[in-house]
């Protein structure tokens, strides 16, 4: 089956012209997640942002190309990459609290991907923002739109942000540590509806964490990251149960070590 989103040979530059990443091919498949890991530092975000034609804090894509289904991301005019955006790619940050308006009623905020971007009547896009919150399980559904973001607990705004983001229907989700500001327990529930979520409705995502037991739950496939360069790439298992890279393996062996640490 034909890729959902292909990236070839990407460069991105910081404003004073250094590379931060460096020839970075990746497939993505229909339904399909991957996962990008590495550490800190190593590109997950700037290359998530790229996927969507964007450049952080003045980075610049300087090479390579960037197709959504099979329309180029790089051809086109500022436009038809805002409209890509939001339409057919959607970004969940980290800070859920970042990302809403907290003058605006967080129903009202969902529905607006669904109105302006996937252009439902607001009869549809009110029932798809209930068929959403009730499957990201969020309490009293119905209701709960009603309330501003200040209203509701850090993990369900943080589910709230992920229906933002679906609310427009996007064949691909980046999903850039949606998850890193929660407890553990209520990570695992936001992993698992995430899951369910991208099955579901047959949604692509690109899921960037630093952790590796995150990314040993949802991912299908890895990219493995470093100084804005691919260390190796394989299936979820082959990656983390068999690394072939010197560098993955220390990943693997620190996480073993934080895990017995733990115990
Ligand atoms: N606007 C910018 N100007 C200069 N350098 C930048 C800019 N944005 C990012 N960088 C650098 O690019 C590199 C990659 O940053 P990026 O945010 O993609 O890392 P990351 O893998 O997402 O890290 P983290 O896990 O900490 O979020 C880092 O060395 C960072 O300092
Ligand atoms: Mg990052």
């Amino acid at each position: 089956m034909s890729n959902i989103l292909t990236i070839r040979d990407l460069r991105v530059a910081a404003p004073n012209g250094a590379i931060l990443v460096d020839g970075i091919d990746l497939d993505l498949a229909p339904g399909e997640i991957l996962g990008l890991i590495g550490e800190s530092g190593a590109g997950k975000s700037t290359i998530g942002l790229a996927a969507m034609g964007y450049g952080r804090g003045g980075c610049r894509i300087v090479g390579g190309t960037i197709t959504l289904g099979d329309t180029s991301l790089m051809d086109g005019s500022r436009a038809t990459r805002e409209k890509m955006r939001g339409a057919r790619i959607a970004y969940v940050a980290q800070s859920a609290a970042a990302a809403f308006n907290p003058a605006i009623r967080i129903g009202e905020q969902i529905v607006e991907g669904a109105l302006y971007h996937a252009k439902m009547t607001r009869p549809e896009a009110e029932a798809w923002k209930l068929e959403l919150l009730k499957t990201l399980q969020l309490p009293n559904p119905e209701t709960f739109g009603d309330r501003y973001p200040h209203q509701v607990s850090g993990g369900q705004l943080q589910r709230a942000m992920v229906a933002m983001a679906m609310s427009c229907r996007p064949d691909v989700l980046v999903l850039d540590e949606p998850t890193t500001a929660l407890d553990v327990t209520t990570q695992i529930e936001v992993l698992a509806l995430l899951r369910s979520l991208i099955q579901r409705y047959k949604t692509s995502a690109l899921y960037i964490t630093h952790d590796l037991a995150v990314v040993a739950q949802i991912a299908n496939r890895i990219m493995v990251l470093r100084h804005g360069k691919l260390v190796e790439e394989g299936t979820a298992e082959q990656v983390l149960e068999a690394p072939r890279e010197d560098y993955t393996r220390m990943l693997v062996a620190e996480r073993q070590g934080n895990l017995s640490n733990a115990v």
